[in-house]
């Protein structure tokens, strides 16, 4: 399989950088991003969701309507959709793309964020549900006859579905550190989204997820693909990447005081480990490998993917390969400053890794 690039959607102009509070979706705005990225061969862009958030499927749907290749990652949690539902939802997306529709699954890190849509479920227990939940999408639009589903969180009969996928599935991705992340991600989904770790630290994670998808009978080709995030800086040199950096830093430390961060001032510790993760590895020290930044994490308390990669476009190419090496196979890439950052990977990052994969390929 080659080497895929994931952005994230934008539904507007506003940025970690320059905040807009309360922005409403510019229309314009969000199928400008989506065309940018589908003409800069990005290959898939993640509607990502939280509970005050848009509905990411009607923006799936109105970026597939502008885009002829890029892929559409409807983020889900299994407590805001009766199953059933979800799997016609996204067949029904799939139909209206051509086959370009992908659902990343979060069984939710937060207790207090999941109450906020009345889940009250432990996250042991939204784990248990998510596999449950992965299994009924999969028979819905797989099965050709109508079926029952007698389960611990859902029971139905006679289900029968018309609205099949285009190519017969949809592929399913797993994001999560926890251990029964590896286990269910392992055994079950096509793709495994991971936050930028270390290259040590994600070998360790690598590692985690291909032993449950051995241990679940899964051959070596079957393994889910690896999907590692990062939020580069970048410039012609490092030095003027490491300014920007530090400019970054200023600028979501003053946000994040003043009450515009993406995590209040007073937020306490993160309950998920894919967090606490982050947090503890930034404690170890300020730069790890190549060129992975972790004071952006600590500043936003590692609220989402927040690790940097700081760099020339050299730099960022070559730490990006690292990935690669170690069995990255989906690079998501998405900046501070949403729109310019998308283009100039567009520009440099994106040709620059596939120009070496290309020569490596041919050799
Ligand atoms: C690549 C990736 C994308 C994610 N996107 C979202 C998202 O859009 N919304 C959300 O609430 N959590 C998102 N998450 C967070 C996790 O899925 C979530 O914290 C998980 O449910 C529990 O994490 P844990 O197993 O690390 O404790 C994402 C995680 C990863 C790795």
């Amino acid at each position: 399989m080659p080497t895929e690039f994931i952005s994230l959607t934008f539904n507007n102009a506003s940025t970690e950088l320059k905040p807009i509070p309360g922005a409403a979706i510019d229309p314009e705005y969000l199928k400008r991003y989506a065309r940018s990225l589908d003409d800069y061969a990005f290959n898939y862009t993640l509607v990502p969701y939280g509970s005050s958030s848009f509905d990411p499927f009607t923006i799936g749907a109105t970026i597939a309507s502008v885009t002829k290749n890029l892929k559409v990652i409807i983020a889900l949690r299994p407590n805001t959709l009766y199953p059933t539902v979800a799997a016609k939802a996204l067949a029904t997306l799939d139909q209206l793309s051509s086959g370009r529709a992908v659902v990343h699954f979060i069984a939710g890190g937060s207790d207090a964020e999941q109450a906020k849509e009345g889940d009250f479920l432990d996250k042991d227990q939204r784990y248990a549900r998510l596999e449950e939940y992965i299994r009924i999408l999969r028979r819905a639009w797989e099965s050709p006859e109508p079926f029952d589903w007698e389960g611990k969180y859902y029971q139905f009969k006679q289900f029968s579905n018309d609205v099949r996928p285009v190519n017969g599935t949809i592929p399913v991705s797993v994001g999560g550190s926890s251990d029964e992340a590896y286990r269910i991600g392992g055994s079950l989904a096509d793709i495994f989204g991971l936050w930028g770790e270390p290259l040590k630290e994600t070998k360790q994670q690598i590692d985690r997820i291909y032993a449950e998808s051995d241990k679940a009978g899964r051959s070596e080709k079957d393994r889910p693909r690896i999907w590692v995030t990062f939020r580069p800086i970048i410039a012609e040199t490092d030095d003027l990447a490491w300014a920007k950096a530090h400019k970054t830093l200023d600028a979501l430390t003053t946000h994040r005081a003043n009450g515009l961060g993406k995590a209040p001032a007073n937020a306490p510790a993160p309950q998920n480990v894919g967090s606490q993760r982050l947090l503890d590895i930034a404690s170890r020290g300020e730069v790890q490998d190549r060129a992975l930044w972790y004071p952006t994490v600590t500043a936003t308390n590692a609220r989402g993917a927040s690790t940097a990669l700081v760099g020339s476009y050299q730099t960022i190419i070559d730490s990006i390969l690292d990935y690669v090496d170690l069995g990255a196979e989906l690079i998501s890439i998405r900046g501070y400053d949403n729109f310019n950052d998308a283009v100039d990977y567009g520009r440099y990052i994106l040709p620059g890794v596939r120009e070496v994969l290309e020569s490596r390929a041919s050799n």
